[in-house]
């Protein structure tokens, strides 16, 4: 497994990979749902590249850049191990140098939900993935379901500029109790942690609803809040909102491809979530 750190060293080294090639973009502090993008990758690829970066663009001002959670020689230990062909570890600098002066900016899908909650937290990540797919030149690139909004975005965002690549969106991956697998479950404290598993609870609720024949969606969003609310570590609910699944508009009466969104705070940490009606 080769790691290199600069964007000269990254794109002579790509010219060297077998085709086609799969790209795992990361900010690192990896888990399982990572290493399942890179399974996935390796699958349907004969090289796969993973990129390490937090990204300091797509952070507020009042967000956890600082403390975004690293560590590196785990990061290329876990990355070993599913054979991962080439690691992309860049610095700051070398992505985002003094005159740097251009970014990619989503209208539209990034309007609502994370987008009106973390302002420009769009505009970064669409700006870094794009320098990414530049730099990679992958045949597919793999991000999870989790992350539902990012990948509305980015799709936008390859259709919108032409960008001749494939995104493949990976299932989200749950730890036992069903909570989904995210770097920042480092930030809840044990009995939040537990508390943590009533987002997939509520996601869940809303489904059984769904599957018994429940349209309403005002009426599944109000009984998954009464839900969420009796769980006494669970904070302030930033939205909870069931959408068409490709344009995030939101619904009245549920039609598929639909999905239900939530963002909820236990304890400090701010977790998000989602689950596809199927
Ligand atoms: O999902 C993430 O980890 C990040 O948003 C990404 C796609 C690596 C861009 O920084």
């Amino acid at each position: 497994m080769n790691v290199v750190e600069t964007i000269a060293e990254m794109k002579r080294l790509r010219r060297e990979l077998v085709e086609p090639v799969g790209f795992v973009p990361t900010m690192g502090f990896l888990h399982n749902g990572h290493l399942e993008l890179v399974r996935r990758a390796k699958a349907e690829n004969s090289s796969v590249v993973v990129s390490i970066f937090v990204n300091p663009t797509q952070f507020g001002p009042q967000e956890d850049f600082e403390s975004y959670p690293r560590d590196l020689p785990r990061d290329l230990a876990m990355l070993e191990t599913v054979k991962t062909d080439l690691v992309f570890v860049p610095s700051a600098d070398e992505m985002y140098p003094p005159q740097f002066d251009s970014w990619v900016n989503v209208e539209g899908v990034t309007e609502r939900l994370e987008g009106a909650i973390r302002p420009g937290h769009f505009k970064g990540v669409a700006t870094v993935v794009a320098k990414l797919f530049n730099i990679v030149q992958p045949t597919k690139a793999y991000f999870g379901q989790k992350d539902a909004q990012q990948v509305v975005v980015i799709k936008k965002m390859l259709a919108d500029l032409n960008m001749n690549l494939e995104v493949v969106t990976v299932p989200t991956v749950r730890e036992p109790d069903g909570l989904a697998m995210s770097s920042r479950n480092t930030y809840l404290k044990p009995d939040e942690r537990q508390a943590a598993v009533v987002l997939y609870q509520a996601l869940t609720l809303a489904q059984g609803l769904w599957r018994k024949g429940e349209k309403d969606a005002g009426r599944i969003r109000q009984v998954m809040r009464e839900f969420i609310q009796q769980q006494p570590l669970a904070g302030k609910i930033d939205y909870i909102s069931i959408t068409n699944a490709e344009t995030l508009r939101e619904l009245d009466i549920i039609k598929p491809p639909a999905i239900v969104l939530l963002a909820v705070k236990i304890g400090k940490p701010r977790l998000i979530d989602n689950i596809v009606l199927v």
